[in-house]
């Protein structure tokens, strides 16, 4: 019953967000119990998809022996293009990347058919006779962007963004550099690979555990590809084992063929993909090529700078014009640009079709920017450190390209922070006394900035929904739009629902994701997720708390504007009564105890034709520096410290946002120094299809001292308790690792060289810029 309670504590004192709580899964991920898709008991009658690879990289589709390969053992059936229902397509954007092959073979690896069998090994072994069964005619191909570009050959039309009179700045420069750099692409490497398992339903309908980050779009491509309605389909994911970005669009074409496969059969139909086939088959990362010429004082002030950016998008659009998009608009980063021309061309060629890789673009658009700055100052024989913060966005001089305000700018502030707590300049002094003394090792130093836009480039995009549910007991259950990946969405949303109605974490659960519960859901991208989730079920738990109120200022007879909901019970008048009590009896009058929940971000707009407007709610900050040790003879590099202070505003739960920076940290490390991905220059085969060739970061190639620190100021726009998104930028900050091995190669060469070093800086890549920096000491 109501109790008496001491007036003092009438104020909320067990907050439930800003406190770091474990992952709500963690003891799950870590005893092996959490379910991922292939985790789920299979139903009885299952049959097992595996799909029949393109062996060419371009030419037409003449035959497929199909008489053979149903004589296979264990094959039920295979399915071509012609077993689509209704649309060929999977695409998010255009409707240019048909399901299973349709006449044109486009890139090594693309899917053509799926074999359809009792088990999976019998599947594979069918799918593996592709070679020999699909009959082609080969026509030229085109593999690299260079040459797509100098064909004019692209999936979207170039974009164009500029400002002032870049050409007429650029010509009265005091100094001038050009340039050419290129950045390859990288593999999302998610630990759980593409899958879907579809289930038919009763009355023409379909169940589909899917690894998506995107379920809506799932439901809605499904739907398309069977000529169905979007309520046929149900989505769910509980969780991925990892997305990056490689699971907003590309989890389509499993999603189709399982779906077709099992409406045609009856019967249900899992797809895994084997890893080799998952790098062959699906898009990463961009690669870019860039070109560049920049106009800058003696003190190392940009005054003008022209860049052309040439994405590698492979052979369909996906979502490389959105990835394009957020290059243009990541290409100041930090910097105030007053007269800028920047071109981006998309380029077509027959590879996988490139996607989604946390960063969306930002990183390949910042990183080019960074290239330069750090050009500048090794002209000059300046630090780079000095040039960076001489061209920061400032009072006066803090509008972007396109035309949106940095407001709440923190560039100044936080990177003075790190400069102190890294040590940088005495570092940097004691670095250069090592090199002077050390001629194999090399030591390098490098201290970058980030400034990244939150929210999607497509105003549309920004929005969410939830459900809240409160049960008779006083326990919760959350559902919302956004998919659980590994960083932490649903630990965050719980807890701002725990926060909202004064209940402990755990009264409060989240349920998988599920078309049929919250419709019409953005994909979780764009480090949107807790930001628009987050307030979505604010807005839920808001509308229950408000019906709950006034039963309970009666209980407590007390007035609504006394009430506090803290600690599982709801205090006011001195007096307090327990949540569950609450709940219990407001059920018995008729109360409502759940509620949906909806959230659009206000205030954006975006001329996606001039590519102007305010796309960013808001900008995250950070910077981070970072030590390198090379080995001049062999090419290896060691992070030997790293220094990250990053900006997540207010933190939800600091040690998911910490977990996220470190993350993001090594990952785009591994980007920029060993993940390479080669393509033969004539079959088109991507060779590194496997962790034998392709190197991602493991644990052992982190900091090895690594202090990462969130920096502390409330986010100044209306977030979700004022925090900042977390997932993507942090992605930026080993630019400072790419940096650090510059400056260290550099210390090999004359004064002011400047290496050219290729990314990623893989051994072979740091052997060759040493060479060229020593070659240039040789009289
Ligand atoms: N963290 C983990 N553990 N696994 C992931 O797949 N994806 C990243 C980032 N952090 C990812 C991750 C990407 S690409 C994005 S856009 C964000 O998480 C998406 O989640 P959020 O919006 O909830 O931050
Ligand atoms: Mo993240 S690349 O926006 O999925």
């Amino acid at each position: 019953m109501e109790r008496a309670i001491d007036p003092a504590a009438a104020v909320a004192a067990q907050p439930q967000v800003g406190v770091s709580r474990a992952h709500e899964s963690a003891h799950l991920h870590v005893s092996g119990e959490a379910v991922y898709i292939d985790d789920i008991a299979e139903a009885q009658g299952t049959l097992h998809a595996a799909l029949g690879l393109s062996p060419i990289a371009h030419g037409t589709l003449q035959s497929i022996d199909l008489e053979l390969l149903r004589r296979q053992p264990g094959v039920v059936a295979v399915l071509t293009a012609a077993d689509v229902p209704a649309e060929n397509n999977c695409g998010p954007l255009l409707h240019d990347d048909p399901i299973l092959a349709d006449g044109e073979l486009r890139y090594v690896g693309q899917p053509v058919f799926a074999v359809i069998a009792t088990d999976r090994e019998l599947a594979r072994r069918a799918a593996a006779m592709a070679k020999q069964v699909i009959v082609t005619a080969p026509l030229p191909a085109v593999l690299t962007a260079r040459e797509a570009h100098a064909i004019g050959q692209y999936v979207i039309p170039p974009m164009h963004l500029t400002r002032g009179e870049p050409a007429s700045a650029l010509a009265a420069a005091p100094h001038r550099l050009d340039g050419e750099w290129a950045v390859g692409g990288q593999e999302q490497f998610y630990l759980e690979g593409q899958i879907s398992y579809a289930l038919p339903q009763e009355n023409q309908a379909l169940l589909l555990h899917c690894s998506t980050q995107h379920p809506s779009e799932m439901q809605q491509l499904v739907a398309h590809a069977m000529g169905w309605q979007a309520h046929q389909v149900t989505v769910q994911c509980r969780r991925m084992g990892g997305g990056f970005g490689g699971k907003e669009s590309q989890s389509a074409l499993f999603a189709c063929v399982a779906a077709i496969a099992a409406t045609q059969l009856r019967r249900p139909v899992k797809l895994r993909v084997d890893r080799d086939d998952d790098f062959l088959v699906t898009g990463r990362r961009h690669g870019f090529d860039y070109r560049w010429s920049v106009g800058f004082d003696d003190e190392g002030r940009i005054l003008a700078a022209e860049i052309d950016l040439i994405s590698n998008c492979g052979h369909s659009a996906d979502l490389s014009a959105p990835v394009m998009a957020r290059a243009l608009c990541h290409f100041d980063n930090a910097y105030w640009l007053p007269h800028v021309d920047m071109h981006g061309y998309c380029a077509k060629t027959n590879t996988q079709s490139n996607t989604a890789f946390r960063g969306f673009g930002g990183p390949q658009g910042a990183l080019a920017i960074e290239m330069i700055v750090d050009g500048i100052a090794r002209r000059l024989g300046l630090d780079a450190l000095t040039v960076r913060q001489r061209n920061f966005y400032r009072e006066g001089q803090d509008v972007t390209p396109y035309g949106q305000r940095v407001e709440d700018n923190q560039l100044g502030p936080l990177t003075d922070e790190l400069i102190e707590t890294s040590g940088y300049h005495a570092r940097r002094a004691a670095i250069t006394a090592f090199n002077a003394s050390s001629p194999v090792l090399k030591k390098g130093l490098a201290l970058t900035p980030v400034k990244f836009g939150i929210s999607f480039n497509v105003v549309h995009l920004n929005q969410a929904g939830a459900l809240v549910h409160v049960y008779v007991d006083g326990s919760v259950l959350v559902n919302h739009g956004g998919t659980e990946m590994g960083q932490g969405l649903n630990t965050k949303v719980a807890q701002v629902v725990a926060h909202e109605l004064g209940v402990l974490a755990g009264a409060v659960r989240a349920s998988a994701t599920d078309t049929s519960k919250v419709a019409n859901t953005s994909a979780t991208a764009a480090s949107t997720g807790s930001d628009l989730n987050g307030k979505a079920a604010q807005d839920a738990a808001r509308k229950i708390k408000r019906r709950l109120m006034p039963l309970a200022a009666r209980l407590l007879n007390c007035g609504e504007d006394e009430l506090v909901f803290d600690g599982g019970e709801v205090r006011g008048g001195g007096r307090a009564v327990g949540f569950k009590e609450l709940v219990g009896k407001a059920y018995l009058e008729r109360i409502q105890l759940w509620s949906d929940g909806f959230y659009a971000t206000p205030g954006l707009h975006w001329d996606r034709a001039k590519l102007q407007g305010k796309p960013f709610y808001y900008y995250a900050f950070g910077a981070a520096v970072a030590e390198v040790l090379v080995d001049t003879l062999t090419g290896e590099t060691r992070v030997l410290r790293a220094d990250v202070l990053h900006d997540v505003g207010r933190s939800l739960n600091p040690a998911l946002d910490i977990g996220q920076v470190e993350g993001a940290f090594v990952q785009g490390q591994g980007w920029l120094t060993s993940e390479e991905l080669v393509w033969h220059p004539q079959s088109g085969l991507l060779l590194t299809h496997a962790p034998s060739t392709y190197k991602i970061p493991t644990a052992n190639d982190m900091p090895r001292d690594f202090r990462v620190a969130l920096f502390d100021a409330p986010n100044a726009a209306d977030s979700i308790h004022r925090s900042k998104a977390v997932g993507e930028p942090p992605l930026l900050l080993p630019f400072s690792v790419l940096l650090a091995i510059k400056d260290a190669v550099a210390a090999c060469g004359p004064e002011r060289c400047d290496p050219p070093l290729r990314a990623p800086a893989t051994p072979e890549a740091v052997l060759d810029a040493v060479e060229a920096v020593t070659r240039k000491m040789l009289p």
